[in-house]
């Protein structure tokens, strides 16, 4: 515990972003057209350094009073319909989309010093595609989604465990997978702006943003930093 405030901010500039001299190349003129396609290539870049959780994005989430929330999620898919991400229909975040679907994703892989931000509205995918995502689970996580009330207050921990062995109990015993959460969901986002931003060794920092015009075609061009 530091108590004093200035050891603190002491301690919070002494703090390591990235080391520089071992950040991946990034040249913006070989940039493709779709930003889906560089989103997948620094995916695959985090994945082959090892970074823990790669495919982890935090979601920001506006309700119809403003009121702003935002949390992590796993990237479920990515296809013409967006970056994909499975969550309880019931959840606060999915109140707030109902109320309001525009939204904002970012990764940030530390090894690599590279961050994406996505900005767009967010559609439900259907009863089908989240019944398709809920088979899909390993039979731990398909106990949890079907416990559902996610972020409801929870007067005893007891109290979840035994909602999640019931559940557990029931995927277990569905041998036929015929078991599923309806409350279960998979959401897109479609993007209409993406940023790509890449630290560089020289302790500089590139920013590409791609956006997305009226008949769907992407712009793009470099900002400041
Ligand atoms: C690494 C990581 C991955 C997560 N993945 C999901 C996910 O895929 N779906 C989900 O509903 N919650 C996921 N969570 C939990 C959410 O961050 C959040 O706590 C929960 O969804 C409740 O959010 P809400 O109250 O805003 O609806 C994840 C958390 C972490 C730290």
């Amino acid at each position: 515990m530091i108590a004093d405030p200035t050891d603190l901010r002491t301690w919070l500039r002494g703090l390591p972003s990235f080391e520089r001299d071992r950040l991946p190349p990034f040249d913006p003129d070989d940039a493709p057209a779709d930003p889906a396609d560089l989103f997948l290539a620094w995916l695959r870049d985090a994945v082959g350094a090892g970074s823990t959780a790669p495919h982890a994005m935090n979601l920001a989430t506006a309700d119809a009073s403003g009121a702003v929330a935002a949390r992590t999620l796993i990237l479920k898919d990515l296809d013409a319909r967006g970056w994909h991400f499975a969550t309880g229909s019931h959840s606060p975040k999915a109140a707030a989309l109902a109320q309001n679907p525009n939204a904002a994703m970012t990764s940030f892989w530390p090894a690599l010093g590279r961050q994406v931000r996505l900005a767009g509205t967010v559609q439900d995918l259907g009863e089908e595609a989240g019944t398709a995502d809920f088979l899909a689970r390993p039979p731990p996580s398909r106990a949890a989604a079907l416990v559902g009330r996610q972020s409801e207050p929870l007067e005893d921990r007891q109290d979840y465990w035994d909602a999640y062995a019931a559940a557990l109990a029931r995927v277990e015993a569905d041998i036929d997978g015929v078991l599923i959460a309806p409350e279960w969901r998979v959401y897109a986002l479609a993007p209409h702006t993406v940023e790509f931003w890449a630290a560089t060794p020289d302790a500089g920092q590139i920013r590409l943003r791609y956006r997305r015009s009226t008949d769907q075609a992407w712009t793009k061009g470099l900002i400041w930093p």
